[in-house]
């Protein structure tokens, strides 16, 4: 399939996460190009729509659900505003899927601590599912979600969910704390004391904002975890996302086909720097 080429899918789903947020569940109108479709945990899609413009957003589904995929979109701009606006039966271009996803051999036999920030969560939901569906094949794993506030942690019932599941931790913490909250107050580094795993075979993936994922990647090497086994997913404005534009250069790759999931000794020494 030629990568630069919108294959049309139609909304067949549509929720309303939050005010802002949303998810939309997509199927490709062309039965030929589903049944051929597949992703990775941690890959993204550039969504089409005529007239207005093109985005990359991760795929925030089940990686196993043959029947649709699906994203979470935070309204921001032109574009998100007008994927806000689909409706069950509307129909949109699709390139993908794009990029290196999470490490999932490299995940094996470990104890995994999934962390994440705000929408953060969005690329690793597929992955979370990748470990709750093949569970024996990983040790402990902690799901450890910080959010700004309380209110703005998206599917609480899937964290209660997963946190019913055999050795798996849901730790959340949330800046602003109102009402019934079953977290901390406070960054979501402050719940890494309670992580009960062991750090020596530990391997973490992160997604977020970057002042929260340098944090986070600092606190788990304090306390043992490898920085070989750390992965980032990053952010970066794309329009190719095959690696011939340059948008997204980081140093010497470019996010779009090196990423966006990136090891702590691929980032750390670009991350610091301002501009990159
Ligand atoms: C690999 C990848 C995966 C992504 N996954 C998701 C996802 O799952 N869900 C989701 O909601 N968004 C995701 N994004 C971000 C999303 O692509 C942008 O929010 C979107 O392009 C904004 O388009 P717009 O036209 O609505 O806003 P614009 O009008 O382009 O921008 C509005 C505001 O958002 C800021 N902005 C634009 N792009 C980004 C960006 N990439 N990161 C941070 N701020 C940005 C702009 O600086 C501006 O302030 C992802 C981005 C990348 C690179
Ligand atoms: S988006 Fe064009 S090189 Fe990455």
């Amino acid at each position: 399939m030629n990568p630069l080429l919108p294959r049309e899918a139609e909304v067949i789903g549509r929720d309303q996460e939050s005010p802002t947020i949303f998810s939309l569940h997509l199927r490709f109108t062309d039965a030929r190009v589903a049944a051929g479709w597949h992703f990775e945990p941690g890959q993204f899609n550039m969504l089409y729509m005529a007239g207005i413009g093109e985005v990359p957003i991760s795929i925030s589904s089940d990686p196993d659900d043959e029947e649709r995929f699906s994203h979470t979109i935070r309204v921001v701009g032109r574009e998100t505003r007008a994927l806000a606006r689909l409706q069950p039966g509307d129909r949109i271009g699709v390139r993908g899927p794009f990029g290196r996803g999470w490490p999932l051999e490299r995940l094996e036999g470990r104890d995994v601590a999934v962390v994440t920030g705000g929408l953060g969560c969005a690329p690793t939901v597929a992955l979370i599912d990748y470990l709750m569906h093949r569970r024996r094949r990983f040790g402990r794993v902690a799901i450890v979600q910080g959010v700004k506030h309380s209110e703005d942690l998206l599917w609480r019932e899937r964290y209660d969910e997963w946190g019913r599941r055999p050795e798996t931790r849901v730790l959340l913490a949330a800046d602003v704390v109102r009402g019934k909250w079953p977290g901390i107050q406070g960054p979501v580094t402050a719940l890494f004391d309670r992580l009960e795993l062991d750090f020596g075979n530990t391997a973490s993936v992160m997604c977020g904002p970057q002042p929260m994922m340098v944090a986070a990647a600092h606190g788990l090497m304090e306390r043992g975890v490898v920085a070989r086994r750390i992965w980032l997913s990053m952010e970066r404005n794309m329009q190719c996302a095959v690696g011939l534009c340059g948008h997204c250069q980081f140093g010497s790759a470019f996010v779009c086909r090196d990423g966006p999931v990136f090891s702590w000794p691929e980032l750390e020494p670009l991350i610091h720097q301002k501009g990159f």
